[in-house]
């Protein structure tokens, strides 16, 4: 049996800005994870065991665009990138998929879980891939989840380590990232002083690929504004990065609430996810923002450690589903 396993993530700087070439900051989550099993078994056939979706099922009865189909079976190919995987040693293989990872609320949930198969699907076969080809190929699959991502999920994810990721800048809209060929550069952002982060999880699920796409129309409709939105994302970014490798991570709290104000404009926040914010605010957090596609899912908060408890307690009793508080230690 091969066992692989892969950590949520939050945005903290950049989202949707991503998307349209300009930087963002993302950490990994280790408190939620997916985890991944294989094993070969005397049945025939690819069998896919994902009990929190409630999939059991042949991979070839698989629609061939389902993620976890699209995710398995370029492995199985017995040319798959130039390398000569080794099949199954039994007559088939067992896949059992879990995850801790809330679906659609913005913590990665989707690159998580290709990750972690195909690393662990890939090691079983003989063949262990490293993070660079890993990330490229959940990439692909992230295409599947959300249309046009900028790759900072797969990234984050497969590399679990904060990270300063830069797309190549834009001419016009595109895809910004193409796993192994798409340019982004990829930095692992060193943590200077610790800081806290908590999680509150609004209970709504909001998948990616919708806001992304709400985004890009409103882009198309009105290039020039939103622009200007992205890049003064970005610029909140580049402060960002400066603010946690140099020690001030108490500065990011303003900066957050300026990203949480464009995301508004962007129109991706929610009732929710304000309501989410304001009561952090008002507990004491330093400063907060929704974190990764919005519309539902998560918001984040930056506190005082001492006070983290405080926060954490204000956003249960304002109706958050569940609060996950993280230490940023230094990296
Ligand atoms: C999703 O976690 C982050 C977005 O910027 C989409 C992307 O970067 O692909 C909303």
């Amino acid at each position: 049996m091969t066992t692989a396993s892969a950590p949520g993530k939050i945005i903290l700087f950049g989202e949707h800005a991503v998307v349209y070439g300009q930087p963002a900051l993302a950490v990994p989550v280790n408190q939620v994870r997916a985890d991944a099993e294989v094993t070969d078994i005397d049945r025939a056939g690819i069998w896919i065991n994902a009990p929190d979706i409630s999939l059991h099922e042949e991979l070839s009865r698989l629609a061939p665009d389902h993620p976890l189909a699209a995710v398995i079976a370029p492995l199985l190919s017995p040319h798959f990138a130039g390398t000569k995987m080794g099949g199954p040693r039994g007559a088939g293989l067992q896949i059992n998929i879990s995850s801790t990872i809330p679906v659609a609320s913005g913590l990665g949930s989707g690159a998580a879980v290709s990750v972690a198969i195909i690393r662990a699907l890939a090691t079983h076969l003989g063949h262990p891939l490293d993070d660079k080809q890993v990330s490229a190929l959940a990439y692909e699959v992230e295409k599947l989840h959300h249309g046009t991502p900028s790759g900072i999920d797969n990234t984050v994810v497969t590399y679990g380590k904060p990270i300063f990721f830069s797309p190549p800048l834009l001419r016009g809209f595109s895809p910004v990232y193409g796993g192994d060929k798409g340019g982004a550069s990829i930095q692992p952002l060193h943590v200077a002083e610790p800081f806290t982060i908590i999680i509150g999880n609004t209970g709504i699920s909001a998948p990616t690929k919708e806001s992304v796409s709400d985004v890009r129309k409103l882009w198309e409709q009105n290039p020039t504004k939103m622009n200007a939105l992205f890049a003064a994302v970005g610029s909140l970014a580049r402060t960002a990065r400066q603010a946690i490798e140099g020690g001030y991570p108490e500065r990011l709290g303003p900066l957050m609430n300026e990203n949480h104000l464009l995301l508004q404009e962007m129109t991706v926040s929610s009732p929710e996810l304000d309501r989410l914010v304001e009561v952090s605010l008002k507990a004491g957090a330093l400063g907060a923002k929704l974190s990764g596609g919005g519309r539902g899912g998560n918001m984040i908060a930056l506190s005082a450690k001492e006070n983290a408890p405080t926060v954490a307690e204000a956003l249960l009793e304002a109706g958050a589903k569940n609060v996950i508080v993280t230490h940023q230690i230094v990296i």
